[in-house]
């Protein structure tokens, strides 16, 4: 019989990281430091970064945060992450995404030194994951595929579809179900026949950020589903998946309390690799 109704909890899986980590960081001879660029202007992002520095207060880590206000040019925003890139007191920079629409998000990710890109979505961190080669990887991804590892849900053979197809979350995460050897669709704004795909899915992550989007229905008995929407509908927060998708899913991530926490536990673990790695060079 198929199992059916699991929680991945991924806030339990991101508490004992983060515990592991300030274990970890108390072990070093150096206080990680992540810098982070956030626009002023926009509450969710201010509120995603407090709780990034949350998490970093928790491990003992020290996390200082540049507000990008509309009066910061490109070429000021160009600078900035030059210097963070040479002061050896920074062991890790994150942009955070969006950012004031005046501002080149592309241009400023590619001046990042792939050694302090502990969010994993710059260019030269997405061309090393593609090509299998070392690099930090986009934090998100990597802590669903950690969640789903710690849950021994095996990926190598299986249908894997992921919807939407974001620098942040669609594109790595299809990559990373492909080295581990998923057979991978990436749905997105222009697929015909979503029900489709996703009646085809054993692992299905949903990024779109539109409510109830996916109907329970359309998912096969069995499948692994992770949720990474998270919007209101009927004054109540939803996931892009309609949630009675858990009485016929293997398994499921709570909205919230899924991949929010392991966004956050695992840019503080790429944060701690950083940090180890800068010091010992
Ligand atoms: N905006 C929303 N989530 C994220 C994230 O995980 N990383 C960055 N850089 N921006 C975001």
């Amino acid at each position: 019989m198929l199992a059916v109704g699991k929680v991945l909890d991924g806030k339990a899986l991101a508490e004992e990281t983060l515990h592991k980590l300030k274990v970890e960081i108390e072990g070093l001879n150096r206080q990680p430091t992540l810098h982070v660029l956030v626009s002023k202007h926009d509450p969710a992002s201010v509120s995603y970064v407090k709780m990034k520095c949350k998490a970093a207060n928790k491990i003992g880590a020290k996390l200082r945060e540049f507000l990008i206000d509309d009066d910061h040019s490109q070429e000021d925003m160009e600078n900035l992450i030059k210097s963070l890139n040479e002061n050896s007191a920074v062991d890790g920079i994150l942009v955070q995404h969006p950012l004031p629409s005046h501002l080149s998000e592309q241009k400023i990710l590619a001046l990042l030194d792939p050694k302090k890109d502990v969010d994993g979505i710059s260019p030269l961190s997405l061309g090393a994951l593609a090509s299998r080669m070392p690099g930090h990887r986009a934090a998100t991804p990597l802590g669903i595929m950690r969640l789903l590892k710690h849950y021994d849900i095996e990926i190598s053979g299986k249908n894997a579809l992921v919807i939407g197809e974001s620098q942040i979350l669609g594109r790595p995460m299809a990559l990373m179900l492909l080295n581990a050897g998923a057979t991978v669709s990436i749905a997105h704004k222009q697929t015909r026949d979503l029900e489709g795909h996703v009646g085809r899915a054993e692992i299905l992550v949903s990024a779109t950020g539109v409510a109830n989007l996916v109907k329970a229905h359309w998912v096969r008995g069995g499948t692994a589903v992770v949720d990474c929407g998270y919007a209101s509908a009927d004054g109540q927060v939803c996931g892009d998946v309609e949630c009675i998708v858990k009485e016929k899913a293997s398994y499921t991530t709570p909205v919230p309390g899924g991949v929010g926490p392991m966004t956050v536990a695992t840019l503080m673990s790429n944060l701690v690799d950083a940090t180890r790695f800068l010091g010992a060079a």
